[in-house]
Order: C-alpha cells, then sequence, then structure tokens
C-alpha cells in the first residue's frame, strides 16, 4: 500500500526506518479523540461551503463506520501508515472510497496531532481529579473515626508533639486538595484548540476556527498558528501536576510502610493490599505503598524527559515532538493505578489505637507544653526552656519520664511548679491546648473536617460537570 505522501518519493522507505519513525503502536490510544476531531473537523468545512454536503455525510458516515471498527477491536493498524492520523485516514478512504481523502482539506497532522491531545489529556485531568476527590473522601472518614486517637507528631522523625490521628490525615487531604486545585486550573490551558493552524502558518481555506472549537467544546481557539502546534506546556504542566500527585502519594507511602512495621506497629495495612514473601512465611509486606513510592521515580522522569526533548527545539513542529506521548500515557496509568489502589487501601488500613496512644505515654513530646507552662507562670520562655532541657536530661539520666517526677522533683527545677503540672502533661491536654486555626486540638480538627467535606463536595460537583463537558 502506497503512503498518503508517497508523491514526492521514488524510493520505498527503508523497512528499518519506517519501524524506527513510527508511532502507531502507542499513539492508537488517540483513536477515538482522532474521530472527534475528524468529526467536528469535516462539520466546519461543510459550514463553511469548503466541502459539498453530500462530502461531508459520506466523509461522517465513513467515519463513524471505521469508529466502530475500533471501538469493536477489528482495526489492523499498520505500521507502513506511521501514525494514528493515517492509520484513520487510510480506514476512512477504505469505508468512504476517494472522497475520503478531502477530509485533510485545511489541515495538517501537526495540528490535528495537538488537538488529539488537548482532547485526551482535558478528560484525563477530569477523571484523576474525581480519583483524588475520592482519595480525600477515604482520608475524611478515617480521619472521623480517629477523632480523638493521638499519636506522636515528629519532627526529623523525632517524637515533637502529640497530635491527633486525625489531624496528621488531614495534611494529606489539604495537600490533595491543592493538587485538585492545579488540575482543576490547569484545564483552561488545556481546553484551547489548536486546529486551523495548519502546519505552521494557518490555511488559505475560509475555515471557522471559532465553529470548531465550539463543536468541541473548546473554551477558544490558539492565538497563535506556530505557538498552536509547537506547544506542549499543557502536557508539561500535567506531568508537572502528576509528579506533585506522585510525591504526595509517596510520603503517604512512605509513612505507611514505617507505621506498618514491628517497630512502629501503629496501623496494619489490609491482606489484600500486601502481598507475602516466597521464603520467609511470617512477612507481610506493604508492596502497593513501596511500589507507588518507587512508580514516583518513573513519573519525574516523564516530566524531565520531555522537558529535555523541548529544550531548544525551533519553531514550529519537529519530530522530536512524537516524544510526547508515551511519556504522557505512562504518567496518566502509574497516577491512575496508584490512585485506583489508594482509596480502598486507605479505606481497610486498621489503625492500633491504643498502640499509638502508649506511644505518647513514653516520650518527651509533652516537654513544650511544661516549657509554656512556666511562661503562663512569669518566666522568659528562653529560661523556661532551658529548665525543661535540664529536667529531660535528669528524666534520661534517671529512666523517668515526665509523668513519672514527684512535685518534689520538679520544684528543685523550678519553684514555679504547682501540682497542675500533672494535668499539663497529659497527652491529652498537650492536644487540647493547641487550640489555634489549623491546629491539632479536637474542635480545630473537626472544624477542618467540615470544611474539607465542602471542597470535596464543591469537587465532586466539578468533576461531574467537567465530564460531561470534556466527552
Ligand atoms: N505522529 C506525529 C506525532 O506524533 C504526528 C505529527 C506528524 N507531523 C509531521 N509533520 N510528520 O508528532
Amino acid at each position: 500500500m502506497s503512503k498518503l505522501w508517497g508523491g514526492r518519493f521514488t524510493k520505498k522507505t527503508d523497512q528499518l526506518v519506517e519501524e524506527y519513525t513510527a508511532s502507531i503502536l502507542f499513539d492508537k490510544e488517540l483513536a477515538e479523540e482522532d474521530i472527534q476531531g475528524s468529526l467536528a473537523h469535516v462539520k466546519m468545512l461543510g459550514k463553511s461551503a469548503i466541502l459539498s454536503a453530500d462530502d461531508v455525510e459520506k466523509i461522517t458516515d465513513g467515519l463513524l463506520k471505521v469508529q466502530g471498527i475500533i471501538r469493536r477491536g477489528e482495526m489492523e493498524f499498520n505500521i507502513g501508515d506511521e501514525d494514528i492520523h493515517m492509520n484513520v485516514e487510510k480506514a476512512l478512504i477504505d469505508e468512504a472510497g476517494p472522497v475520503g481523502g478531502k477530509l485533510h482539506t485545511g489541515r495538517s497532522r501537526n495540528d490535528q496531532v495537538a488537538t488529539d491531545m488537548h482532547l485526551y489529556l482535558r478528560k484525563r485531568v477530569v477523571e484523576i481529579a474525581g480519583m483524588l476527590q475520592k482519595l480525600q473522601a477515604a482520608l475524611i472518614t478515617q480521619a472521623k473515626a480517629n477523632e480523638e486517637t493521638i499519636i506522636p507528631g515528629y519532627t526529623h522523625l523525632q517524637r515533637a508533639q502529640p497530635i491527633l490521628f486525625a489531624h496528621h490525615l488531614m495534611a494529606y487531604v489539604s495537600m490533595f486538595q491543592r493538587d485538585i486545585e492545579r488540575l482543576q486550573d490547569s484545564y483552561k490551558r488545556i481546553n484551547v484548540l489548536p486546529l486551523g493552524a495548519g502546519a505552521l502558518a494557518g490555511t488559505t481555506f475560509p475555515i471557522d476556527r471559532h465553529y470548531t472549537a465550539e463543536l468541541l467544546g473548546f473554551d477558544g481557539v490558539y492565538e497563535n498558528s506556530l505557538d498552536a502546534v509547537s506547544d506542549r506546556d499543557f502536557i508539561l504542566e500535567f506531568l508537572s501536576n502528576s509528579s506533585m500527585i506522585m510525591m504526595h502519594l509517596s510520603r503517604m507511602c512512605e509513612e505507611f510502610v514505617l507505621w506498618s512495621s514491628t517497630e512502629f506497629h501503629f496501623i496494619e495495612l489490609d491482606d489484600a493490599f500486601c502481598t507475602g514473601s516466597s521464603i520467609m512465611p511470617q512477612k507481610k509486606n506493604p508492596d502497593v505503598a513501596e511500589l507507588v513510592r518507587g512508580k514516583t521515580g518513573r513519573v519525574y522522569g516523564n516530566l524531565v524527559g520531555l522537558l529535555t526533548v523541548l529544550k531548544a527545539l525551533p519553531l514550529a513542529y519537529n519530530k522530536d515532538m512524537q516524544e510526547d506521548k508515551e511519556g504522557m500515557f505512562d504518567t496518566v496509568k502509574t497516577l491512575q493505578g496508584a490512585l485506583l489502589l489508594f482509596a480502598p487501601m486507605v479505606e481497610t488500613m486498621k489503625v492500633n489505637k491504643d498502640r499509638m496512644r502508649q506511644a505518647v505515654s513514653q516520650d518527651f513530646s509533652n516537654a513544650t507544653d511544661i516549657a509554656d507552662y512556666l511562661v503562663t507562670k512569669g518566666l522568659p520562655f528562653r529560661q523556661a526552656h532551658e529548665v525543661i532541657g535540664k529536667t529531660v536530661l535528669y528524666c534520661i539520666q534517671n529512666g523517668k519520664y515526665l509523668l513519672d517526677l514527684t512535685l518534689e522533683e520538679f520544684k528543685g527545677f523550678s519553684t514555679l511548679f504547682d501540682e497542675k503540672i500533672y494535668e499539663v502533661l497529659q497527652p491529652e491536654q498537650v492536644v487540647a491546648a493547641r487550640n489555634v486555626y489549623g491546629g491539632t486540638a479536637q474542635p480545630q480538627v473537626k472544624a477542618a473536617i467540615a470544611r474539607a467535606e465542602e471542597a470535596t463536595a464543591r469537587t465532586a460537583a466539578w468533576v461531574e460537570e467537567y465530564l460531561a463537558k470534556s466527552k
């Protein structure tokens, strides 16, 4: 079968070149979008009287037939036809006859491929926002079940101050909220139509780009035809947003791995989300958490890969840009795969509340509070810090925790101490005392949960509206 661009050539393409330059093995993923774009393009050609109504009908019918063939999995994609655009066009000509050759009027593969990717990514971005919202909901459910559970809060991975476990989980809800908002914001840059830019300079046909945009549900068209075909910022932005989401997931994974170790024993991940060892019968490994943490690397790699491809590329289209696809598809697959597992993994994890509570009674994470206590008695904070530092050292040297000290011992460090210190030092009191907006005291955490629930409801509504809009 001859090439769609074969006219200028006197020789067949080298077989290895054909294989090396073809993108069909991966860009067939864009088949739906390619046909969607072509259906709108041909309709616009009819409206602009560039093609006759009869031609438009024949081409449209042909495209719908090809769509059916592809959806039924009956399409034979051919490396000789290089990419999805030419595979579809060939199939169209097979179905509709030579009139199919009129579809490409006023269009280039350069604006076509960019259009396909805009169509593809806007759907994925909405789906991913929806998956993040489900994960937030799972975290909120766990947070509500743990509004009284106290765990050690850490800095430098050293016990710092006790906090509510709910507060810790809600920190991730905040991160994912920013991720969702970044995706929502990126949507407006994705939802712009490049079609009509032609190869780079526009087209001699009197096309109506705004009409095509309207048909495809784009909010606008690219201002500049060169930019339209050379812009991949929207993909970079997606890869960057995805990297950040993976980084957030990976931090959570690391905590899950730590918390489910025998040393911490704060949580137990459900059997369904763990795997065993082929040699050590006792093992239950947090493989999902580890693998999500590991796969973060490839998503970062995809971002850096495409940034590097685009660096120093002259305007407008260059074949290098075909390298934009595999990393994008891989990122979508990796991210969606992780998110799909994460929500149920969070929902089903068991929280060892007693073990967490026990942990905070065997540390010095209440030390800041005695310092604050002395401050309320009039001692400057810096001096209070010094006094408590000495008290803690005394405890360490004598194998005691702060709550084990007698009032006599306390008074040996400062005469300002009285009976009330034993109440101040209780982890529950330490938590309750941090009653500032965004703090770990229970009323604050409950209020944060309520606000987060409003935000997730807004996201759910946005996802529903935009899923319909992005079809
Ligand atoms: N397969 C190509 C890509 O993914 C489509 C655009 C090809 N354009 C061209 N002038 N060769 O980038």
